[in-house]
């Protein structure tokens, strides 16, 4: 017999168990019974954590406790019960899988769904029930030191690319936590930086994604941020949670602390927080036994409560809410039992980087290297060797395996020409992040000079030449926590690049990083190729690209600037901001959007991306010339693969507003569709218009308005290489 229920009213039964324990009930009848049967002290519980990763259940009624782990690209290794040190286990290493950057690049929803469903299944099988990902910040200045873990500049690539991922995740009864909410787009001063922005901005760009994944991709949690908007932090933000996510997008799911995220007990109460993780209690934060007892949502809370200085009905909706994440996870019977480590997610996440690897520049063909026409491959940089998958912060990794790109490289030559390795520069040569060793020495005790001396040796030796360099995940390199302080590449790089290409013509640059770098030698290399952090088959995943088979498909998902001032955040947002406040006055002119507002040519722009072959666009055309409020205007275009070899080509489709009541962009990315297309193939491409895609966020009127008027469809490769256009007019 249940005990007797200490609140709200009388237990309910179906057949011979109770409710709540019946999956075959719906879902808010099982809450509601449950919620009936808790005691004060059970919900609050619920609300924080009391572990680093977990939180508690209702022992007493036979619900289980919440387990969250890290990260985007992959589960992270158990730390102890209350360290942030590792566990030491044996069997936790996972897949690594590519950087989210690499996986917006690949421009391909289906891409998504697989890198979902992959990492989901390796959550799934380690027993988690929240996974602290995808994160989808926007792409604001290349400094920020965990653009690697987002997707990009452009909300409508990040709103498709997400939904897919979450969806993917939460077919295994693990849920996604988008993350951080909102506005967390620099590292400095990220826990109390006041973010200052217009609703335009915020509607417009920042949040779109985190609207995509809640509405379309039905996400179960969301992660606040640890910035201040609007003078309140995120993790308990009344604008931010209360009006805009959970009441006007209808969010029936938790929000998650940022772990030290929560700085006020009331605030957490009636801001809109649901579970509050990482907190550093007064000074009993390392360790001791009553420090979860001292959150903010813990003891102060329940005094509260008790004193009757506040009501339950935002606990009751809090403890639901949570209940609600359980059933959906925890006490989901139905879900499946995942894989760790499988075939199956090696070849997803050689896929996904293959697929997302963006070929810049390849004047003359230098790539794919033709194995059977070079003798001697000379691959210079430290990023040749280095392990990438650990490292960057809270998305740092133990795996199974790593292929390097040597080691990939390597294995795709055999014997069929001689691969020789030289350093060409000292990074960094950490081996131990947060306890996870690498076991790599790279340890050198060359200068500089001779580093460089020793690889022009090589490549004069050599038919081709490959570099391989970039950031990696070091502080203020792509890492959490501390931002970029340059847009050049670290390490004298340039200098080696410089050398080599004075050494040999036949020269590729290969980046692995997870933001834009500047490239004064690029017009002296003629082939680059950014190559991301793409995970444990990174190595085989550019031997795949670099030997030509893979054809690469992956677009820009973010601006190359020329410099750091061709950037809105640099020019007039007022990037990193005074430690106290940072002012967006860059507003919605973010990346590209900047860029065709000031006239500013990129480096590289977004959108672009070559390929192996060649594509042809026929005329854009629409059937109509005009459209209606509730009509559809279809853009179609012809697609040709015009080359000798297989190819995809991910077709754009950009809007421009050409008579506003308000600035608006140029245009704005609001549709592709990626085809691949055989020799010779061509393929209709077709996109339909309707008025919702037209609007913008009018912030005087605080709601979204779509103004009748002359509009412009442009098609094309690239945001920068428009191939054909179509005039409409909105009635
Ligand atoms: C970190 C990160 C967040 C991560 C969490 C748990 O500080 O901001 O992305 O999921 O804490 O490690």
């Amino acid at each position: 017999m249940l005990a007797a229920v200490a609140c709200g009213g009388a237990p309910q039964r179906s057949g011979d168990v109770a409710l709540y324990l019946d999956e075959s009930q719906p879902l808010e009848k099982r809450v509601a019974d449950a919620l009936a049967r808790m005691t004060l002290e059970e919900k609050v519980a619920l609300l924080h954590a009391q572990s680093k990763f977990s939180s508690a259940g209702v022992p007493r009624l036979g619900i289980p406790e919440v387990w969250c782990t890290d990260g985007p690209h992959g589960i992270r290794p158990e730390v102890l019960w209350d360290e942030w040190d590792q566990a030491g286990w044996t069997n936790d290493s996972c897949t690594a899988f590519p950087a989210l950057t690499c996986l917006a690049a690949t421009w391909n929803p289906e891409m998504s769904a697989l890198y979902g469903r992959s990492i989901g299944e390796e959550a799934r099988y380690r027993g988690k029930d929240v996974l602290l990902g995808p994160g989808v910040n926007i792409y604001r200045t290349p400094l920020n030191g965990r653009n690697f873990e987002y997707m990009g500049e452009d909300p409508y690539l990040s709103s498709r690319m997400v939904v897919p991922y979450v969806q993917g995740v939460q077919q295994n009864g693990v849920a996604a936590c988008v993350k951080h909410f909102a506005v967390n787009n620099q590292e400095v001063q990220r826990h109390k930086v006041d973010v200052v922005l217009d609703d335009r901005a915020l509607n417009e760009i920042y949040l779109p994604a985190f609207r995509a994944a809640v509405q379309q991709g039905g996400a179960w949690a969301i992660m606040g941020a640890y910035n201040k908007y609007k003078g309140e932090h995120c993790c308990h933000n009344r604008y931010l949670l209360n009006d805009i996510l959970k009441r006007n997008w209808g969010f029936d799911g938790v929000v998650i602390s940022d772990w030290g995220g929560v700085h006020d007990t009331r605030e957490a109460i009636f801001n809109g927080l649901d579970m509050e993780f990482g907190t550093w209690t007064d000074g009993l934060n390392w360790g001791a036994t009553n420090a979860y007892d001292n959150y903010y949502l813990a003891r102060p809370y329940l005094e509260l409560l008790r004193k009757g200085e506040v009501g339950t009905e935002e606990l009751d909706d809090k403890a639901s809410r949570v209940l609600r994440l359980i059933f959906r996870t925890s006490m989901n019977s139905r879900k499946p039992f995942g894989s760790l480590c499988s075939p199956e997610h090696n070849a997803a996440a050689r896929r996904i980087a293959g697929e997302g690897m963006v070929l810049l520049r390849n004047e003359g063909g230098v790539l794919p290297v033709d194995l059977s026409k070079v003798k001697t491959i000379a691959v210079v940089g430290e990023n040749a060797v280095k392990m990438m998958t650990v490292g960057g912060g809270s998305s740092s990794l133990k795996v199974k395996h790593e292929c390097t790109p040597l080691e990939g490289i390597r294995a795709a030559v055999g014997d069929r020409a001689g691969v020789i390795y030289e350093r060409g520069y000292v990074g960094d040569v950490t081996g131990d992040y947060n306890g996870v060793v690498t076991g790599q020495d790279l340890s050198e005790k060359r200068s500089a000079r001779a580093l460089i001396d020793d690889a022009v040796a090589a490549a004069r030796r050599a038919d081709a030449v490959i570099f391989i360099g970039g950031l990696n995940k070091s502080d203020h390199q792509d890492s959490e926590g501390a931002d970029r302080l340059q847009l050049g590449l670290p390490y004298g790089q340039d200098e080696v690049i410089e050398a080599l290409a004075a050494a040999n013509s036949n020269l590729a640059v290969v980046l692995v990083s997870g933001n834009a770098v500047a490239m004064p030698w690029v017009e002296r290399v003629p082939a680059v190729l950014q190559a991301w952090y793409s995970g444990s088959e990174a190595g085989n995943a550019l031997a795949d690209v670099v030997f030509g088979a893979v054809n690469p498909s992956g677009k820009l998902p973010f601006t190359f600037p020329a410099r750091l001032e061709d950037c809105g955040a640099h020019a007039a947002g007022e990037y990193p901001g005074d430690g106290e406040r940072v002012v967006y006055r860059d507003g919605i002119f973010v990346g590209y959007r900047w860029a065709e507002k000031e006239n500013i040519k990129p480096l590289f722009a977004f959108g672009h991306g070559l390929s192996y072959t060649t594509f042809a666009y026929g005329g854009v055309e629409s059937d109509r010339t005009s459209l209606t409020a509730s009509g559809k205007l279809r853009v179609r275009v012809d697609v040709t693969n015009t080359g000798s070899r297989e190819g995809a080509e991910a077709v754009q489709l950009y809007i421009g507003d050409e008579e506003s009541s308000l600035p608006r962009p140029v245009k704005e990315l609001k549709g592709f569709e990626k085809v691949r297309l055989a020799p010779g193939e061509t393929r209709t491409v077709t996109f339909d218009i309707t008025p919702d895609m037209l609007g913008y966020y009018d912030d005087a009127k605080g709601a979204w308005v779509v103004e009748p008027g002359e509009f412009t469809a442009y098609v094309g490769a690239a945001s920068d290489d428009i191939r054909g256009r179509v005039v409409f007019t909105l009635k």
